[in-house]
């Protein structure tokens, strides 16, 4: 039989796109659930598709069934099998065709189609999973309605639930039940799902504004119920919003929530039934942390608005991804802003986002995964399920707001529900829908160069020169916008631009009067200007002193900005610009030159490995970055959650994004050592930072009260790390006696990080402590591998740890969750740690990639990305992990995910 991966890999085209020969206007189910052997029987009514060619053969996709029987309107007929298709010739314009399948969900690892975790059955079916439970046309244009009979064993399965509509239930004969679901709208079968166990439920009735009565339940195992609570806040909360921001109200009775320890991703949209990750549901004040609190707010948003985004409306192919992701992350991003009590926690969130973004999506559009917002080939679409569909999709509807404004952006959403609910569309179709509500906006106006930004991969960069002319009253600023070759695109046309800006008056601190010199009148504050060519020139008027430039607000355009920014423009900006996401910005400017300045001053005497005693720290303290840093501590105006951001340094990862070579020993030894710098530099203005934040009374997880907790768990941070003698015991006994004492685990967990991270005495006492109290905690002990695995090298000692760890009687390589705590806490969150001059951490990876693939190519393709960037590392890092690629590539029967990901890397 054909084995999966074994085939040569074949690439799907995006122009390859057909519409499909036959619809399947109603398919009803019938599973007979056994965790062994489970029986499925699948009545569809099939038609065939005016639009194709009237003698096409019907191809049903499936994987790992067995076929039992398949009737044509009732009679036995001929069928024939291509690889895993079936393939069915002949067939009437119309008729009813029964197919009769078995699978095997206990020995079902992958987590994909019908599984079972902690005796439970859970289905996941995005992207392509429905073929693993029945053969069926599995593409997101074919939508259908569906009615769902669930049968099991009463005693061991007393939940049966299914998209949709409860409509029957009672009990069976030998012990077992069922219950039958219909779904009353039209769906295509990624969304289709299923659960059967032993779970229990937090229930809430509501009302919406039209005044409809909904039924809203999260289910989670027995003595998970106490972790429930803001999961059904964050539901109501994301009800109540996407009713009054964007008229969309809940289209369904009842709406559910379940929640499994064995999920690939975060969470999955199902219609009427969506599955989480149980660490997007869980969470009281003692196991969970303000980010945790934080991620399932999003994350039950984003799956809550996909409901209308989606759902409602779904992708016409799997090329058009970003049509519901990319805009569901922007809706749930407006989500948690639009939660926020004031203008710095909603700035706060926009810089947590788009950290996220340059961390992750600007190395990935740098690398040999590089694909664009919609991307025009792949051989495993699991792959696909990047950071540039989701977070650059997003940025790029969020320009789309910005361009028609936050109210025609509304208009256009109307727009498009108009148009195409209930249909699988394209992203042209959204991006067509918002410019035709806005007609004369910038948007509608520059539409055909707007889709590029769906076309072109590769971050765009945009040089920017000022020059002020005193005498003229005027400043100059040209822009030059280019992008990257990636692979299979050579040359990039320019994009369209949105660029908020403003003109700092360095003196006064103030936001200049901006008026271009074509202009009759200067307007007021920030204004956005739309680049559209290669080059563009903005000559401003009436500039009374030369002006300290500040681009690109609130990150107004993905792109990145090159301007030689002097030391005092910089604390200018940090000091008093109006958008505080560029005071933010110029802080990490200012970071990022001290650490390449220093990262120059450690390759000039390369004699040896580079150490934190390398770095200069008598240098960095008396900088004028330093005294800037002291000031925001010191600063009563801002808030907490904006401190702690400022006052953290650019990622490892970041950092290396800027160099042409990277050395991750050098780098974090100079990051190391500037933290340690400003630990000591600035010590007695953590201890009182840590002293005015410490105490935040009884938890909530709101943005204020979580940014006083990330505050204090930063000063304590640098106090256990710069403290010396008699005060290093003062403060890491304070830290292990906060540790123990802590009444939530965001405080907990930060001494217990602190500890960790300052190598105290008290460190493995702590983890030992931790461990035996949170033992019955999964997603805890996530935490507790992760901190391990993730934690500052030194001397080469965290690979040795990890390894003893992947023996520890609570670590299961099955789990995903406990896979990625341990072992992606180490090969993609620790560079240091990994890239190691002996490759012994490359060894590790091959090993556990090969390891994982047998078990979940899903997630052992995510862990084979951790050496996309293997071209950018300097010597001997480079040709040893060309090597370890080169030996995972070297595998006959690697899945087709795996070997996507592989093959590119090599391929650059
Ligand atoms: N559509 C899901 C989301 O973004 C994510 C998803 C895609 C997924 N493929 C998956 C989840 C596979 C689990 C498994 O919300
Ligand atoms: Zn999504």
């Amino acid at each position: 039989m054909f084995k999966e991966g074994s085939a040569t890999p074949t690439l799907v085209k995006r122009e390859d796109y057909t519409p499909p020969p036959f619809w399947i206007d109603t398919v009803d189910l019938t599973f007979d659930l056994d965790p062994a052997k489970t029986r499925v029987l699948s009545k569809m009514h099939i038609r065939r598709n005016a639009d194709a060619a009237a003698d096409a053969a019907l191809r049903l996709e499936g994987v790992e069934l067995n076929l039992a029987r398949v009737l044509v309107n009732g009679a036995g007929c001929s069928f024939k099998m291509d690889g895993e298709t079936l393939v069915l010739d002949g067939l009437p314009f119309e008729c009813d065709l029964e197919i009769f399948t078995t699978c095997n969900p206990s020995k079902n690892t992958s987590l994909t189609g019908l599984y079972v975790s902690q005796d439970t059955f859970f289905t996941q079916c995005e992207a392509e999973g429905f073929r693993r439970i029945t053969y069926f046309l599995d593409r997101p244009d074919v939508m259908a309605s569906y009615s769902v009979t669930l049968r099991a064993d009463k005693a061991l399965y007393p939940v049966l639930l299914s998209n949709g509509n409860l409509v029957e239930s009672g009990d069976l004969p030998e012990g077992k039940h069922f219950a039958k679901w219909i779904d009353p709208h039209k769906k295509p079968c990624y969304l289709f799902a299923l659960v059967a166990g032993k779970l229990v439920a937090r229930e809430q009735r509501i009302t919406s504004r039209s005044g409809k009565d909904h039924l809203l339940q999260v289910f989670v195992r027995p003595g998970d119920l106490d972790k429930t609570e803001h999961a059904m806040n964050s539901l109501m909360a994301s009800v109540a919003w996407d009713e009054a921001r964007f008229n969309l109200p809940l289209d369904l009775e009842r709406f559910m929530i379940v929640a499994t320890s064995d999920f690939n991703m975060g969470a999955m949209e199902n219609k009427g039934l969506n599955i989480f990750n149980t660490k997007y549901v869980l969470a009281n004040p003692a196991t969970a942390t303000d980010v945790d609190y934080a991620n399932i707010e999003s994350v039950v948003g984003h799956e809550y608005f996909h409901n209308w985004t989606g759902n409602r409306i779904t992708c016409r192919d799997w090329f058009q991804l970003s049509l519901k992701e990319g805009l569901t992350v922007f809706r749930d991003q407006e989500f948690s802003q639009d939660l926020c009590p004031n203008p710095s926690a909603r700035a706060v969130k926009r810089i947590e986002d788009v950290r996220v973004l340059r961390q992750a999506q600007f190395p990935e559009d740098a690398g040999p995964m590089a694909h664009p917002v919609r991307p025009d080939q792949y051989q495993e679409i699991n792959n696909f399920y990047t950071v540039t569909i989701y977070e650059k999709g997003a940025e790029v509807v969020r320009m789309m707001q910005s361009l028609v404004g936050r109210s025609g952006f509304t208009k256009g959403m109307a727009e498009y529900f108009k148009r195409h609910d209930g249909q699988a569309v394209t992203c042209d179709d959204f991006a067509n829908a918002i410019a035709a509500a806005n007609p004369g906006s910038a948007l509608q106006k520059l539409l055909p160069q707007f889709l590029r930004w769906y076309a072109q991969a590769g971050t765009p960069r945009v040089a920017a020169k000022g020059v002020y002319d005193a005498a003229a009253q005027t400043y100059t600023l040209s822009l030059t916008q280019t992008c990257p070759p990636t692979p299979g695109q050579p040359n990039k046309e320019p994009f369209v631009l949105p660029l908020a800006l403003g003109l700092l008056n360095p003196t006064t601190g103030q936001d200049m009067a901006l008026q271009l010199a074509h202009e009759a009148q200067p307007v007021h504050g920030q204004r956005t200007i739309v680049l559209t060519q290669a080059q563009e020139v903005l000559q401003f008027i009436g500039v009374p002193t030369e002006p300290v430039p500040s681009l690109f607000r609130g990150f107004s355009a993905p792109v990145i900005l090159e301007f030689d920014y002097s030391e005092d423009q910089l604390l200018a900006l940090l000091g008093a610009d109006n958008d505080p996401f560029n005071r933010w910005e110029a802080a990490q400017r200012l970071a990022m030159q001290a650490a390449l300045n220093a990262m120059h001053l450690i390759a000039s005497r390369a004699d040896s490995m580079p150490s934190i005693g390398h770095f200069d720290t008598k240098n960095f303290v008396q900088s004028k970055f330093v005294a800037a840093l002291r000031e925001v501590l010191r600063d009563a105006s801002l808030d907490a959650a904006f401190k702690e951001l400022v006052l953290t340094l650019p990622s490892e990862t970041y950092i290396a994004e800027q160099l042409e070579a990277v050395d991750p020993q050098a780098i974090h030894a100079v990051r190391e050592g500037m933290r340690h710098a400003l630990a000591v530099a600035l010590h007695d203005d953590w201890a009182a930072t840590y002293e005015a934040n410490k105490d935040t009374g009884s938890y909530t997880p709101d943005a204020v009260q979580a940014g006083r907790r990330s505050l204090a768990n930063l000063a304590l941070h640098m106090l256990c790390l710069g403290s010396e003698g008699q005060a290093r015991e003062v403060w890491h006994g304070k830290a292990y006696q906060r540790f123990k004492d802590a009444g939530n685990m965001t405080d907990r967990f930060g001494a217990l990080s602190a500890l960790v991270a300052s190598r105290s005495q008290h460190a493995e006492p702590a983890l030992a402590k931790f461990h035996s109290l949170f033992q019955q905690e999964a997603l805890v002990i996530d935490k507790w591998f992760a901190l391990q695995a993730g934690s500052s090298d030194a001397g080469g000692d965290i690979l040795p740890k990890v390894r003893t760890l992947m023996q520890h009687p609570d670590f299961n390589i099955k789990n995903p969750n406990r896979a990625r705590s341990l072992i992606f806490s180490y090969c993609s969150a620790n560079p240091a740690a990994f890239h190691r001059a002996d490759a012994a951490g490359y060894v590790f990876w091959a090993d556990q990639v090969l390891a994982l693939d047998a078990l979940n190519p899903q997630v052992a393709a995510r862990l084979a990305r951790a050496l996309d960037r293997w071209k950018k590392l300097a010597q001997p890092y480079q040709d040893a992990a060309k090597h370890a690629i080169e030996r995972v590539a070297a595998k006959s029967d690697l899945s087709s995910d795996v070997r996507e990901v592989v093959s590119r890397a090599l391929a650059v």
